[in-house]
């Protein structure tokens, strides 16, 4: 039998988090066979290790790491991230060439962190940042709601600022004044997301997990856009395949 692959190798990725910074690796792959089987493969990779896959013979995600585990088992409930994997083995098995076309016109969400700022050295966060990064394409609006009206007064936005790999990443501050009670959110509007998105105070600031899925979330997201680092490369083999043999 005759197969045929096709590899779009994102990498590196670079991917930073408050605490530190994970280099991620994304390989899309379309598998032909000459019987007319095609097999879509997504692979994450971080800090060179495969993380987690997907593969549209299983339709499914798998993790090797136990965190990767915990997050894939989140993927595979996202109807949104099985769709879009779906729509790629579609691709696939249309044409590679519109794979590619395709595939370098995809949004990347962004990944947002919120956090305080204490400036004046008062034991009350005087400061909001809103941060998001990695997103494409640059348009983008950050904005802030209390109690689900926006905010428009103390409010300081840098511009879009390319974080390299086409991506790009912004900051908004808000300034903190009487908010006891209040429900602060930072809201992002972006091509990548259906509608506006809503990241409220304190709910992201104390779970890591929800941080770590979103950035997960946003690197999954990520393999489908052509980085700077983008190696395409196709392999075909002829007759049998090339299996590796342990001597002995
Ligand atoms: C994808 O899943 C199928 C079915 O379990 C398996 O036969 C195949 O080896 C998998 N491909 C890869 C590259 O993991």
């Amino acid at each position: 039998m005759n197969t045929c692959s096709f590899f779009l190798l994102l990498c590196p990725l670079l991917f930073s988090q408050t605490e530190a910074t994970l280099f991620g690796c994304g390989l899309l792959q379309c598998q032909f066979s000459s019987s007319g089987d095609v097999v879509y493969l997504a692979k994450m990779f971080f800090n060179k290790l495969l993380w987690a896959d997907y593969n549209s013979t299983l339709g499914k995600y798998t993790g090797y790491t136990e965190k990767a585990i915990e997050v894939v088992d989140g993927f595979n409930k996202n109807k949104e991230f099985l769709k879009r994997e779906q729509n790629n083995l579609e691709l696939c098995k249309t044409h590679v060439q519109l794979v590619l076309d395709v595939l370098s016109k995809s949004a990347v969400e962004p990944s947002v962190t919120l956090r305080s700022a204490d400036l004046s050295g008062s034991r009350h966060p005087s400061m909001l940042v809103c941060s998001a990064y990695n997103f494409y394409p640059k348009q983008i609006r950050l904005s802030w709601l209390r109690n689900g009206k926006e905010v428009t007064s103390d409010v300081m936005s840098t511009e879009e600022l390319p974080s390299g790999n086409w991506l790009y990443q912004i900051h908004s501050h808000l300034e903190l004044t009487h908010t006891s009670g209040d429900t602060i959110a930072c809201q992002v509007e972006h091509a990548s997301l259906l509608k506006p998105k809503l990241y409220e105070w304190e709910s992201i600031s104390e779970s890591e997990r929800n941080k770590f899925a979103v950035g997960a979330a946003a690197l999954l997201l990520g393999l489908v856009v052509l980085g700077g680092g983008l190696i395409y490369n196709k392999r075909c083999t002829n007759g049998r395949q090339l299996v590796p043999t342990s001597a002995g």
